[in-house]
């Protein structure tokens, strides 16, 4: 059956191509006027006064000083303030988002007055002495983030974000960059977050905004996953060719009929990746068209066909092709940049505004040439046809080529003037921003090739070409927030993936160094079933996270040796696995599975599970006598907290049994929880300190992140208990609503379970603040821990 065609599609590309070829030639007659250059030479004139000062020892040392700080992101922002330039460069940078993402005229007063706000409580959150201690000036760090969302009683929406990313990132296939999707996503997401907060009256009541704020990002998220799983993939040449075809025909017939088809069978290498998509795209695809008014709906459509079209015709265009027009050059990327920008508004259904429309179709070419430009080495590798990349092939042959840097001044000088109407701060921002992208360049390039470039592309008008040039090698205080943002999210979201793995990689082979130490040598030849009972427990699949917490604190934080820290670490684990003991004795949790086999008492008897448990805790006392590396001192310290923490911990289990089918009040739960298994963690983070004589105040700083962490980790154990599979696991999912335990689900429900989960999140996170000790691994640890699926 053929599905109801809701668009022509034909017709509105080709409507959408009329308008482009007008834009584009009125463009073209433009750049062969060459009007650009009499117009930009006097802006550039008027402009420049702001950016070129006489050079006062004070502005040299202080230019040095700000260049090199443009990686420690924190040091650059304050280093602005204190030079006196934070104002002018959150506001041009702030100005440029409305201008773009906004599709706004800088003219406005409302607009203005709405920059001067933005910008003055931005200034303010930069400038917090709270940002700088409590997260280190990481004001995007993943703590500041939900905090954020808690203040605007969107967390749930943020933990469905968080794990929707971590999965685009897993799923990512090689070949393709993680991070850009990431980052391009967050970018997306955060552009229809500002969208609808600029859509928001002030009277808007807390419960409305909540819940727009919700709908904005769960938008952003569903629009903002075409451009990886779109664009880039089909970019990426990861598809075979009759894969794309298969591929490019779902994504044509969703568009043309409003309904995704069915997969069905998949021909090719990547069925299991394309399932994925296919089933997140649906999700995605089905959200938006549910959140869409009907009036909105069709153009939402058109516009979206309008751009996956552009992007085809683009995308199928051939390098070796020596015959493209300009027009075939151009037009689609009007297409594309416009239609981009144009659907984030009709995502958020937001009522029609025609000066809106029309500024950001006349807008987008602008930005894409300049991304174009800044792309052309890269894009020439890959053999993708820009203008850029066209012109620097066909040059020679083709005097009939539109130089496209030209054409880029063409269309600034367009803007400022015939679309922006000679707006003076549209003029300073937009000439920022170009000069700004050359520097940049410049930079990435290296002067060698950057003169070879401009040499080549600046040759339309050379006069012009020398006082943009002077521009770039003079002209300061034209950098941009977003830029200083984007490479700093590039660099942490690399940073935090790479000391993730380093973390995983390190705790695997400690994990396997814990493995080979732990069994339990006989001492003579009688059947000792104790010993072999307590061997059965120990080589189970058990995660050995406490010995691994305590290895990364000696060796890491304190620079123990790691060999002498071998009785701690099986100590551990021996108290750790006599807890596991108890709890799955018939008495307690009653669990038939652990470690991914049967429990201790059905392969034995219940009586020689009691007496194991009671035997690894003696073992794990007697590994701590034999720290004889250590002062005698410490090594008692050590011992004394060690039986405290057994003890609580009996005293915590007892809790969680007395609990049974209780309404437990929060407080009650978190007590609960610190005791029963809080407790084993600060013991692992805690031993190391205490045989380092580390002070008290680092120990109770350390005590503050074991708490959350601990809890953090039960709480995910209760998520598991119904999120989880049994297979990964090795226990048996289910238990605690069997046993009708007191758990963070059964009290919360699994939505403030997580919520809970992510508050324990942040106080560890904030407490490391406190710690000065190389930490990272805690933090890996804590990701984790919220992270795991076993
Ligand atoms: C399970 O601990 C008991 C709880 C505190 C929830 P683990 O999840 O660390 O168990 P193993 O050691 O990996 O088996
Ligand atoms: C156990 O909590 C706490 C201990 C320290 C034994 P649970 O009862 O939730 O642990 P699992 O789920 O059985 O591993
Ligand atoms: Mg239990
Ligand atoms: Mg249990
Ligand atoms: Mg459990």
């Amino acid at each position: 059956m053929k599905e109801k065609l809701i668009i022509n599609a034909d017709e509105c590309y080709q409507q959408a191509e009329e308008k482009a070829n007008h834009y584009f030639q009125s463009l073209y007659a433009q750049a062969q006027k060459k009007t650009y250059v009499k117009v930009l030479t006097e802006d550039i004139h008027l402009w420049k006064h702001k950016h070129i000062r006489h050079h006062s020892i004070f502005s040299l040392f202080s230019r040095g000083k700000g260049k090199t700080n443009t990686s420690g992101y924190h040091n650059y922002i304050k280093w602005l303030n204190y030079t006196g330039k934070l104002d002018n460069y959150l506001n041009r940078s702030i100005s440029y988002i409305f201008m773009r993402d906004l599709g706004k005229a800088l003219n406005s007063p409302d607009t203005e007055k709405r920059i001067g706000s933005i910008v003055d409580s931005l200034k303010t959150q930069l400038t917090s002495t709270t940002a700088d201690r409590k997260n280190d000036g990481e004001l995007f760090s993943m703590t500041a983030l939900y905090r954020l969302a808690q203040k605007e009683g969107v967390e749930s929406t943020f933990i469905w974000l968080i794990n929707k990313l971590k999965n685009v990132s897993t799923n990512i296939p090689t070949g393709m960059n993680a991070e850009h999707a990431q980052r391009k996503l967050i970018k997306i997401i955060a552009g229809v977050i500002m969208q609808e907060n600029e859509e928001m009256d002030v009277g808007v009541t807390v419960e409305d905004r909540k819940q727009r704020l919700d709908k904005a990002i769960r938008l952003g998220y569903s629009y903002g996953l075409t451009y990886p799983f779109i664009d880039d993939l089909l970019d990426a040449e990861i598809l075979s060719d009759e894969e794309e075809k298969q591929y490019a025909y779902l994504i044509r017939s969703t568009l043309t009929t409003g309904v995704v088809p069915e997969l069905g069978d998949w021909v090719g290498n990547n069925a299991e990746l394309i399932r994925y998509i296919h089933t997140e795209l649906r999700e995605a695809f089905e959200y938006i068209k549910a959140h869409q008014r009907p009036e909105t709906r069709n153009s939402f459509f058109e516009q979206s066909y309008v751009f996956f079209n552009s992007q085809e015709v683009d995308r199928d265009k051939d390098l070796t092709n020596a015959k493209y027009t300009n027009e075939e050059l151009y037009i689609p990327v009007i297409l594309k940049s416009a239609s981009s920008r144009l659907i984030v508004r009709s995502v958020i259904g937001a009522p029609e505004d025609e000066g809106f429309d029309s500024r950001t179709f006349f807008y987008g070419i602008y930005n894409q040439l300049a991304d174009d430009f800044a792309d052309m080495f890269d894009d020439l590798k890959d053999g993708a046809v820009t203008p850029y990349t066209y012109y620097l092939k066909y040059h020679d042959k083709r005097p009939d080529l539109i130089n496209p840097f030209e054409m880029y001044w063409t269309v600034i000088s367009n803007l400022i003037h015939q679309v922006y109407h000679s707006d003076k701060m549209t003029r300073e921002v937009i000439l920022d921003r170009a000069i700004n992208g050359l520097k940049r360049f410049k930079e990435r390039a290296g002067t060698e090739k950057y003169k070879e470039v401009m040499d080549l592309f600046g040759s339309g008008n050379p006069k012009f070409n020398k006082l943009i040039q002077e521009m770039v090698r003079k002209a300061d205080d034209v950098d941009f927030f977003d830029k200083l943002l984007r490479d700093h999210m590039i660099t942490s979201l690399k940073n935090d993936r790479q000391g993730q793995e380093d973390f995983i990689e390190t705790a695997k082979a400690i994990r396997s160094q814990i493995n080979s130490v732990l069994d339990i040598p006989k001492t003579n030849e009688m059947a000792d079933s104790i010993i072999d009972a307590a061997n059965y427990s120990l080589q189970g699949e058990g995660k050995r996270l406490r010995p691994i917490v305590t290895w990364f604190m000696g060796v890491n934080a304190y620079g123990l040796n790691s060999s002498i820290l071998e009785p701690l670490l099986k100590s551990l684990e021996y108290m750790h696995t006599a807890s596991l003991i108890f709890d799955d004795l018939p008495s307690q949790d009653n669990a038939a599975l652990r470690r991914g086999r049967p429990t201790l008492h059905e392969v034995y008897t219940i009586s020689i599970a009691e007496l194991t448990g009671l035997f690894l805790t003696q073992k794990a006392i007697l590994e701590q006598t034999t720290l004889d590396q250590f002062h005698s001192k410490a090594v008692l310290r050590l011992i004394q907290y060690s039986a405290q923490v057994t003890a609580d911990m009996c005293r915590g289990q007892a809790m969680d049994l007395d609990s049974k089918g209780q309404q437990l009040s929060l407080e009650q739960l978190n007590r609960m929880c610190f005791y029963k298994t809080g407790l084993g963690f600060e013991a692992s983070i805690l031993m190391p300190a205490i045989l380092a004589n580390t002070s008290k105040l680092e120990i109770d700083a350390l005590k503050k992140f074991a708490r959350h962490a601990g809890i953090a980790f039960q709480i995910k154990d209760d998520l598991l208990d119904v999120e989880g599979d049994t297979a990964l696991l090795g226990k048996s999912t289910g238990k605690d609503t069997e046993n009708n335990s007191s758990t963070f689900v059964s009290i919360l429900g699994v939505n403030d379970a997580k919520k809970e989960m992510w508050e324990n999140y942040c106080i560890a996170m904030e407490s490391l603040q406190d710690v000065p000790r190389d930490t990272d691994f805690l933090k890996h640890f804590l990701d984790y821990i919220i992270n795991r699926d076993k």
